[in-house]
């Protein structure tokens, strides 16, 4: 198996201090081009590697138990430890409240080891993961093949489907409480445990389905929504005869464009709009990127150390929700993928999986190949998988290689004119006087948001210059849920402010992210207890976008979609560069 884990979240103590404050120094105008890009790709032989600075950090474990579990308590924090398997217990599905069943067929009592990763033979042939709207008849057959064999095994059997599928219920919905602070579930979502655990997971996925087919280089497909061509389920998910069909999504939105904005309830869009949305949707990617590779949390999620609650997502899996929530149901309780206790039940969680991994695997190349986070925390963050060769192995991040790659190919996201990436579009000499009115700060007290809250935001450094090696993160923190049993989202707009305070408003101005939530486990044993949620979005670009560099303030808009939601602050910080 392997490890990976999660933070515990301290209310008492100061948010700047959880905060990852690493900053590269790439200017908002950085450009890569493609020719550039496939080139680096190339001289790094295009293999994935985790962690990277570190050497292995376990070296012997005893039967059932890692060298790292028995000195948890020891040393309060540090990196997520892998649970106990003795331990598991009922978990929660989020949008029922009822309890469910989700361990692994095996224990310490049926596998007498748990083993350390070892990455595979340099000399494997690599594998290969294609777009599922391009994925090839053949490797189609195989991939069927491989899925009808993983669903026929016997349920008890840790390669059943099913049983795959529990896994993912297992890490989220509070199956395993940390070791050494049995009160706080591991979760592997909403900080930077979400990208390197769901690596993991896929790894295992694909190698157990090469092993079901004897095919060492079969490789998953990856649902490539981030072109305007994989906007929409790809067709090898949607016949009914097929073992990747489910027939737990929306069918009201097979055959029609995926917005990225999409909330529940909303309406599928007009095709004569769909240039627009595509534009929409590669513009807010290209946003991602950009801030994202300033401030590495705002793209992977905050750290999390042993003991905290996560709270605070990165905007990959932000983006990630959106479209699981896309993909499923529109009612309660939103299975398969609309709910993560059910999610991995529905084969094209595989493929939306494969995709978020591909994304991190395009942000690295972006950054040079640096590990985002070069600290014990991250790296040394341990989970447990059975491995194709049917053992539980363990495991830290190593700087080695899975002998797996992702085809590579244009990104249409990467270089979008600046001219393109305004969402609405009006010049201040066309503003209509009484339209605009002054704007204020948020207030000391949290406010309820069910309708559009602007509010005037400081910027700490109004000054700043691009040579200034800090980021500007927009942080709405203490938000809290009414129903968590509920998809959420809200929209966040940041505008320039006309005459230093008021807003026109009739526009929002540039949209910058969103806050989404798909019903899982809250990360307490004790249900009583919800954390309160965090967004971080980075905005040094956009401000450039909006030529508001000189500004004092911005107007921050934050608009309600769906669900019952309170925002507790709203504030503009700076990530130094602590390097
Ligand atoms: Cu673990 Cu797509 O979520």
């Amino acid at each position: 198996m392997i490890s990976l884990t999660t933070t515990v979240i301290t209310i008492t103590t100061p948010p700047t201090t959880q905060r990852n404050r690493k900053l590269r120094r790439i200017s908002c105008n950085h450009k890569h081009d493609n020719a550039t890009y496939v080139d680096n790709v190339n001289r790094r032989n295009v293999l994935l590697s985790l962690g990277g600075l570190y050497g292995a950090t376990t070296t012997t474990t005893a039967p059932g138990l890692s060298a790292a579990q028995t000195t948890a308590t020891d040393h309060p924090g540090g990196p997520v430890q892998p649970p106990d398997l003795t331990k598991c217990h009922l978990a929660t599905d989020a949008a029922l409240q009822n309890q469910v069943y989700c361990c692994p067929p095996y224990s310490v009592e049926t596998t007498t080891q748990i083993y350390d990763f070892k990455l595979p033979d340099p000399s494997e042939p690599m594998r290969t993961r294609r777009p599922a709207h391009d994925y090839g008849q053949q490797n189609l057959e195989k991939y069927k093949a491989a899925l009808t064999a993983m669903k026929g095994l016997p349920l008890d059997h840790p390669w059943n489907f099913f049983q795959q599928a529990q896994i993912h219920c297992a890490y989220c919905q509070g199956a395993y409480g940390q070791v050494g602070y049995p009160d706080v579930d591991i979760q592997v979502h909403q900080s930077f445990l979400f990208p390197p655990w769901h690596r993991f997971y896929m790894y295992f996925w694909e190698r157990i389905l090469g092993k079901l087919i004897n095919d060492p280089t079969f490789a998953l497909p990856f649902w490539q929504w981030d072109d305007p061509v994989g906007m929409q389920f790809p067709d090898i998910y949607l016949d009914p005869n097929s073992p990747l069909y489910d027939v737990h999504r929306n069918l009201n939105h097979y055959k029609t464009l995926m917005d990225f904005r999409y909330a529940r309830g909303d309406p599928n869009p007009n095709s004569s709009d769909y240039p627009k949305i595509e534009g929409m949707n590669l513009h807010l990617i290209n946003r991602i990127f950009r801030e994202g590779l300033r401030t590495p949390s705002t793209f992977m999620g905050e750290p999390v150390v042993a003991g905290q609650v996560p709270r605070c997502p990165g905007q990959l899996q932000l983006l990630h929700d959106t479209i699981h929530q896309w993909s499923g149901p529109e009612t309660s309780p939103f299975w398969d993928m609309g709910n993560f206790n059910t999610a991995a039940r529905d084969p094209i969680f595989f493929g939306h999986h494969a995709n978020v991994d591909r994304m991190w695997h395009l942000y690295r190349n972006f950054n040079g190949g640096n590990v985002e986070f070069k600290t014990k925390d991250w790296l040394d963050a341990t989970f447990l998988f059975v491995d194709e060769n049917n053992r539980v192995v363990s495991d830290s991040l190593d700087a080695e290689k899975m002998r797996y790659t992702y085809e590579t190919e244009q990104l249409k996201w990467w270089n979008i004119p600046k001219s393109s990436t305004r969402s609405t579009k009006k010049t201040e000499e066309a503003l209509s006087a009484k339209s605009v009115v002054p704007v204020f700060p948020f207030g000391p007290s949290a406010r309820v948001l069910n309708t559009t809250i602007r509010a005037l935001v400081s910027r700490p450094m109004p000054s700043r210059s691009n040579k200034d090696p800090v980021s500007e993160v927009l942080i709405i923190d203490d938000i809290r849920i009414g129903d968590e049993q509920q998809p959420v989202r809200f929209d966040v707009y940041v505008a320039k402010p006309i005459d230093g305070n008021k807003a026109d408003l009739s526009d929002l101005g540039e949209f910058a992210g969103s806050y989404v939530r798909v019903p899982h486990g809250h990360g307490h044993g004790n249900a009583t207890a919800y954390p309160q949620h965090c967004l971080l979005i980075g905005i040094t670009c956009l401000i450039e976008d909006i030529n508001a560099e000189g500004c004092e303030s911005l107007i921050v808009s934050m608009v309600p979609r769906t669900g019952d939601i309170t925002i507790g602050t709203v504030e503009i910080q700076l990530f130094n560069d602590a390097e």
